[in-house]
This record gives structure tokens, sequence and C-alpha cells, in this order.
């Protein structure tokens, strides 16, 4: 794994007088985030990718590329600046300084991510409860940097978590508490004795971060009886969920979408967030929350979490680029925001390469072989299970000797124990690269299989 450069050089002589010692930093005196599997994960698997680009990618959760359009942006720009002027009443100058000046921090495209959800999810939220960020997760930073008050303060995230959600809690020294997922998407019990085991511990556990649709990296989706429970239980114990929802429009086969939690939500428990990677373009680096939850000043004043987020936001990234929302609000425009519309073609697409690879998979692997796969209802990611542990080593072995990519499960799950599983993202290949993926896959599989005598059962 590269690591960043230690930077040590020799004195610099600048014409003829010596300027000092290059100063060495070591990495024990940063933050000891900087020294976390978690932070090395997306940069260790890009490096990968990188040192091997003839490698098939099951590993990339990327939207299909094909459908990325440079001819799009020019058509989407104009709709948001005519939007500005037509609907918005906005004169020419103001225009300008819309798209093109420093901007209001909660964002530009409020009204339309308002509108987005309304038209796609039936939910109703005041535009000003939407903070538009840069991507989801920026949103997920603010969030947990708004909650993490004190030494006290634990997250608890359904495990096998995203990744990028347990880098931004190490860096705001929140420590991350799994949950476990069982088959339905989270187990209630277990959250609620995690609740009650920290509180007990005299730790203050402020929220629980899952995805209740087609998850990152486990695929599952929590039923609709399970998300009114989880409210339920959520009300019980007073406690905040942190709902990301990225894949929610990407159902497979004939699966109906399921209303968000956010949805459900009449007590105002679920912060919400969303991104627009996968649904529009993620070169924009465009997300939001909606952070509804009303927040009691020190002088009795009531605000929305959605302000105090936008005070931290200000401090991290000013505001979201004018230009990349305009980009993003075009093309919600482009299709009256409704982006179940939009991307009828991505989930189209995305559902193909899903049975694709399922299929593919039962045709490898007969009942009785030492593997089992997931099967989920939509989105991008199937996990596989194998009787052997699968380690940052194999994947370099298998992108060196047998030209395929795929993500180990450990990168999902704190504390470095070895996991018998590895994920498969069909969102960025072709069904022919997921033939060649799959053969790949499996030669690596049969081979590790007989070189440790392997009979041994898969779990
Ligand atoms: C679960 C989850 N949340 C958030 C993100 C990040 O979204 P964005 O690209 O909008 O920052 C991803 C990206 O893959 C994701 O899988």
């Amino acid at each position: 794994m590269r690591r960043p450069g230690r930077g040590a050089g020799p004195a610099h002589d600048d014409g003829g007088v010596t300027v000092g010692a290059s100063v060495d930093l070591r990495l024990a005196d940063l933050h000891p985030a900087l020294d976390d599997p978690a932070l090395n994960s997306m940069n260790f698997l890009n490096e990968v990718a990188q040192d091997y680009p003839d490698a098939v990618s099951l590993a990339a959760g990327r939207p299909y590329e094909e459908f990325l359009d440079v001819a799009a942006l020019p058509r989407y720009l104009d709709a948001f600046g005519r939007h500005l002027a037509d609907d918005l009443g906005q004169g020419p100058e103001q225009v300008r300084r819309t798209l093109l000046q420093y901007g209001r921090t909660k964002g530009i495209v409020h009204h339309l991510v308002a509108r987005n959800l309304a038209v796609d999810e039936g939910v109703t939220v005041d535009p000003e409860a939407i903070v538009v960020t840069v991507g989801c997760q920026e949103a997920m930073f603010l969030v947990l940097r708004a909650l993490r008050a004190g030494p006290r303060d634990v997250l608890l995230a359904v495990a096998p978590t995203y990744v990028g959600l347990t880098g931004a809690a190490r860096l705001l020294d929140l420590p991350v508490r799994p949950v476990t997922a069982g088959p339905s998407g989270v187990d209630p019990a277990d959250l609620r004795a995690e609740v009650r085991r920290a509180r007990a511990e005299g730790l203050r556990p402020r929220a629980c971060y899952l995805m209740p649709d087609f998850a990152n990296p486990s695929g599952t989706s929590i039923p609709l009886a399970g998300r009114r429970a989880l409210l339920e239980l959520a009300a019980e114990e007073d406690l905040l969920l942190i709902e990301d929802n990225p894949y929610g429009l990407f159902p497979a086969g004939d699966t109906r979408r399921l209303p968000t939690l956010k949805a459900l939500d009449t007590a105002r428990r679920v912060v919400y967030l969303g991104s627009f990677a996968k649904t529009v373009l993620p070169g924009a680096r465009v997300g939001y929350v909606v952070a509804d939850q009303r927040v009691a000043g020190r002088d009795g004043d009531v605000g929305l979490l959605a302000d105090q987020l936008a005070r931290i936001k200000s401090m991290v990234t000013v505001n979201t680029s004018a230009i990349a929302q305009a980009v993003v609000g075009g093309a919600l425009l482009e299709h009256g925001c409704s982006l179940v519309d939009a991307t009828a073609r991505e989930r189209a697409a995305y559902d193909r390469n899903l049975r694709h690879l399922v299929d593919g998979l039962r045709r490898r692997f007969p009942a009785g072989a030492p593997v089992r796969w997931t099967v989920p209802t939509g989105g991008f990611f199937v996990v596989l299970t194998v009787p052997f542990p699968v380690d940052d080593a194999l994947l370099h072995r298998s992108a060196r000797e047998y030209g395929v990519l795929w993500t180990p499960m450990a990168h999902f799950y704190d504390g470095g124990k070895p996991v018998r599983a590895l994920r498969l993202s069909v969102s960025a290949v072709t069904p022919a690269q997921i033939d060649a993926g799959l053969d790949r896959l499996t030669a690596l599989i049969t081979d590790e299989l007989s070189r440790r005598g392997a009979t041994a059962p898969v779990g």
C-alpha cells in the first residue's frame, strides 16, 4: 500500500542563502485517524485499480460511465439559468451573481431538492431544512460534527458500514459501535441492546446510521414493517436515525420501492442524507441533508438543525459550487424534478447487470459448492461468502494473477478481524465484463480452495 510521502530532503539552498532544513513531520504527531484503516480504504482500492488498469473491476461502485454525457452540461446550465429568470424572477445581474458568485451557504437548489423529494419520495420538507452539500460525504461530516459534542458521545451504525461514514466519524473522534444487520437490514433487538449498553456505560448514543434501501455493501433492504418498528424503537429509546439513501432509485425487476424512513417519520427523528452522484453525475459532487430537527438555543430561540449544519459548512466548504448545483438543478428541471423518470435507463441497466451477475454465480457455483452469495432486490452490490479469509493481499493477487478486482468485506467492518466475504459491484460494467470478471474470480476461488485443500464449510 502506498503511503503519503514523508517529504524529507536536504537543506534547501536558495541563491546562496540556506533557507533551512526541510521540516519532517511524523504521522504519529498528526490526527490519529490518519493512521486508521478506514481512511486508507478508498485510496488503497483506487490504487489497486490504477496499478492494474486491465483488470475487470467488480469493485467500483461508480455509475455506468457511458450514461454520463458532457453535451448535457450546457443544456442543464441553461435550463437552470432560465429557471432563475423565468420562475424566480431574477434579472440578468442577479442570475450572474447566483451562478458565479459566492452563494447561499445552504445552497441554491434547495427548493428543487424539496420538489424532488415530494415527487419521488412523497416527503414534504421545508426547503429551509435542506443543506446542499459537496456530495453526501460532506453531509455526513456536517451531521456527525454537529452531533459529537463531547467525549461521551458515540454513534451506532449498522454493520457492515459504508467506510466513508466510519472514516468521517474517526476524523471527528466519534467512536462507532456496530449494530447487527441480520437478514432484514437491521436487528432491532440488537439496536435496542446497543443503545442501552452504551447508556449503561455512561455514554451518549447520538444516532444510528443506516441504509434502509439496497445498502452498501450488504445489498439488504429493510422491509416496510421493519421500518415502522425502527421508528417506534427510535421514539421509545429517544434516538435519532441517520438515513443514507444513495441507491433507493434502483430497485431490481418488479421490486416495489418502499417509503423511506423519512417518508414515515412524523416526529423529526430522521436526518436524511441524499446524493446526486448515482442519479445525476458524480463529478458534480452534489448531495444534501434534510435536517428538520428543532434546536433550542440558550436564549430559548428555536431554529433548525439545518441552520447549525450551515454554520459548520461555512467553515468547511463555504458553499457548494453554484455551477455544480446549477448542473444538478438543470437536470432536475429537465425531468420535472423526478429522478425516477430521469434514471429509467440506468435502472434497467443495473437490473440487467444484477440478474446477469447472480445467474452467472449460479452457473459457476452449483448447489453444494462452498460459496454463497446474496440476491439483493436492487442497488449495485452482491456479497459473496467463501470458506477462507479475504484480505487485501488476496485482492492484490487477484488483480495481478487473475485480472479481476472486487472489494474485501473487511473494509466495511471495524477491528481488522478477517472476514470471509467480498463485495461485487455491477454498476460500472457491461454483461460481457461481468462474464469475464466471474470467470476470473471463479478461477481464483477454485485455486484458493484447492491450495487450502478446502472442503471447509462456508461461513
Ligand atoms: C452509502 C453511501 N453514502 C454516501 C456515498 C457518497 O456519496 P457522494 O458521492 O454524494 O459523496 C456513497 C458513495 O458511494 C455511498 O455508497
